[in-house]
This record gives structure tokens, C-alpha cells and sequence, in this order.
């Protein structure tokens, strides 16, 4: 009896656990950016949350439609999130064209999607002057293929950077309008993070953000190997040392710091910091040298053992696909569940 009032109890709480969402594109390596930015994020979540994450192989094809290295990139950023730290026994770790329903739900939500606001989106402008020959019409629906994503398990709570606040705007009109034209089916979803203050990694020449699709050089991926780290960061921008004690510093120094504070011990960090703050103009208390030698060994033993992991996982092809397979069964359950709703609101369920 009381065992039974346990599982009870139980089950009800893992039922009102928040729904959480996310998903990355497979189009290139992830990065430090990726972990700070999204990843970091996901570990934490999965004890709290009902998670689903999922590889959104469907909108790689809006920009990049050779599919020769597709899976490869599926899978290796599947190892990936495993490496860093996302167990898939606790969350959903899935690949978006594993399941068929959301393509359903998307179609349903393009007839609530207009054209005009569609072509008004900043990531469509973009797209629109980067690839001027392939403006094609999955391009400008990526945001409602996003919605139909987040929507298909009815998510609240969707863990990702600054770029994406306006494609969940978007999901959460295109949530509203069709709770107003068929009956309140979707909770609306929000962009979350843990901090108020979202973190973004600089490249190392301080120019713009860490990407993967920008300057290689400038970036530091998951996947680097030792000697590449090191020398990546030897050639990170720094300059003579600040001119007067408590200066501000400049954006690529910050960075440095950032990334110092993310990796290094507290103490490493405030050595550097003091010495910083006590330098001034004649009188250069810190090296940037030195500061960059001890930030790559610190960066070699964080990124070393998610390298090293993910390459295991990706040499145990069987395993990953086993994951991904039993991650599919999870999401499909939620979303032909969702699905049976929506079909039924809409009147399409004969
Ligand atoms: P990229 O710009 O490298 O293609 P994505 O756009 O696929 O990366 O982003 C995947 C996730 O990683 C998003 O949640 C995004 O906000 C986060 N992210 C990407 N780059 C950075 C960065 N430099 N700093 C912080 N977060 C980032
Ligand atoms: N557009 C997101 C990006 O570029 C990737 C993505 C696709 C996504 N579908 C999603 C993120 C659903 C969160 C929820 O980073």
C-alpha cells in the first residue's frame, strides 16, 4: 500500500516535471561556444526537467544540402552531447527525421505561418544575402519546422543562446494562433537559460563569437586535439598590458578572463586578474604569455577527456545508433500523443 502511494507519487511528479526542448544544427564541429552557450545547460536541466534533445538534421538541409558527411555529423554531435555530459537514460537524445510527426505538425502550422512576416525574419535576411542562389522555401519556413519542433512535445522551456529569442517569439504566435482558431491546445514556449546573463564566447581574435561555421582558427572545438588547443590560444589577440591599474578591459582580453574563469582553478584566476588590475603604463605586471601558457594547459584538460570520449562513442557506431533508436521511441510516444490532439482539434481525425 504504501509502496503503491509512492509509485504514485512518483509518477505524478516525473508527469509535472516542465517540458524542456532543444536542438543543434549537425552542419560542423560543436565548439567551447556550444558548450557554454547550450550544452552546459542541457547537463544540468536533465535531472530537473523531462528533456528531449534532439540533431536537427531537417533544417541542415536549408543551407547545406550535400549530404555526403550528413551522418557522419549526426552522429559525431550525438557523442558529442553524450561526452559532455547528457545521459540517455535520463533525457530523450534523439535525430529530428527519426521522427515523422513533427513534419505533420509543421505542415499544419505553414497554413498559420504568413509570407510577409516570414521574409521579415533577421535570420532569413541573412540567409537571403549569404546564399543568394539557393533561397529556397524551407529557408523561410525554418522558423515554423522550429515551432513544429518544440511544439510536437508542447516544451515550455527551451535552453538556447541570445540569436534564437526571435524564432521562439515566432513558435509562440504561431502556438497562439492556433490555439485561437482550433481550441487551446499548446502551452506557449520561452527561451531559457540559468543565468540572467547569457554567456557568449568571443573568437580568439576577439572578433565576433566562437562559430562553426567562422574562422577556424579562432575557435575551439570539442574535438581539437592537445597540440591544437595550445596553439590556438598562443595566437589569441592580447596587446602591451593595460596603461593605468583597474583599466576596462578590451574585448579580447575579457575573453581571455572568460574563458579563464570557465576552465581554471579560482585561485589561477585571480592571480591573473590582480595582475591585470595592478598593471600600468611602465609598469606591466602581467604577462600575457604566461596567462595564455597556463589557460591552454587548463583548456587541454577539460577539453581531453570529452575528445577522448567522443571518439570512443563514435568508434562504437552500433551503440550510438542504439541511442538514438531508444531515443526516438521516447519522442515519438510524446509526439503522436501531441499529435492524435492536434489532429483532432484540427478535424482530421476520421
Ligand atoms: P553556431 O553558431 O556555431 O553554428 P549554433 O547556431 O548551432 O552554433 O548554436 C547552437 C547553440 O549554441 C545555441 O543555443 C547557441 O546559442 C549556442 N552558441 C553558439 N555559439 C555560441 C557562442 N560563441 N557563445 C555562446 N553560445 C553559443
Ligand atoms: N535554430 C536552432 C539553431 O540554429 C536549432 C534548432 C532547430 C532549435 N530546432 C530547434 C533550437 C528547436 C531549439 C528548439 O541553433
Amino acid at each position: 500500500m504504501v509502496k503503491n502511494g509512492f509509485l504514485i507519487h512518483y509518477l505524478r511528479s516525473s508527469m509535472e516535471k516542465e517540458i524542456v526542448l532543444s536542438g543543434i544544427r549537425p552542419t560542423g564541429f560543436l565548439h567551447l561556444g556550444n558548450y557554454f552557450g547550450a550544452m552546459r545547460n542541457y547537463v544540468r536541466m536533465q535531472d530537473e526537467y523531462n528533456c528531449y534533445f534532439f540533431v536537427a538534421n531537417w533544417h541542415s538541409l536549408t543551407t547545406h544540402p550535400d549530404t555526403k558527411t550528413l551522418q557522419e555529423s549526426v552522429l559525431r554531435v550525438v557523442a558529442e552531447n553524450i561526452a559532455c555530459g547528457l545521459d540517455p537514460e535520463k533525457v530523450s537524445l534523439y535525430v529530428q527525421s527519426d521522427v515523422p510527426e513533427i513534419a505533420e505538425l509543421y505542415l499544419y502550422l505553414n497554413m498559420l505561418a504568413y509570407k510577409g512576416e516570414l521574409e521579415k525574419t533577421t535570420s532569413f535576411k541573412d540567409k537571403v544575402r549569404l546564399q543568394p542562389e539557393n533561397v529556397n522555401a524551407g529557408l523561410l519556413t525554418y522558423p515554423v519546422l522550429q515551432a513544429a519542433d518544440i511544439l510536437i512535445h508542447r516544451a515550455v522551456k527551451v535552453p538556447v543562446g541570445k540569436d534564437q529569442e526571435q524564432n521562439l517569439e515566432m513558435a509562440r504566435n504561431f502556438a497562439e494562433r492556433f490555439n485561437y482558431r482550433y481550441g487551446e491546445t499548446f502551452p506557449l514556449p520561452y527561451a531559457f537559460n540559468y543565468n540572467s546573463e547569457l554567456v557568449k564566447i568571443l573568437g580568439l581574435d576577439g572578433n565576433g563569437k566562437m562559430s562553426k561555421s567562422e574562422n577556424q582558427n579562432t575557435t575551439l572545438f570539442l574535438a581539437d586535439e592537445d597540440d591544437a588547443i595550445r596553439n590556438k590560444i598562443k595566437k589569441a589577440k592580447t596587446d602591451q598590458g593595460p596603461l593605468a591599474p583597474n583599466s576596462v578591459k578590451p574585448d579580447y582580453i575579457e575573453n581571455l578572463f572568460t574563458l579563464m574563469k570557465l576552465v581554471s582553478s579560482a585561485d589561477t584566476l585571480k592571480k591573473f586578474e590582480d595582475d591585470f588590475n595592478n598593471s600600468s603604463d611602465g609598469n606591466c605586471i602581467i604577462r600575457y604569455g604566461d596567462m595564455k601558457k597556463q589557460l591552454a594547459e587548463d583548456m587541454v584538460s577539460f577539453i581531453q577527456p570529452i575528445r577522448n570520449q567522443a571518439l570512443d562513442l563514435q568508434n562504437n557506431k552500433e551503440l550510438l545508433i542504439k541511442i538514438i533508436r531508444q531515443g526516438a521511441d521516447k519522442a515519438r510516444s510524446s509526439a503522436s500523443n501531441t499529435l492524435s490532439i492536434v489532429r483532432k482539434a484540427v478535424g482530421m481525425d476520421y
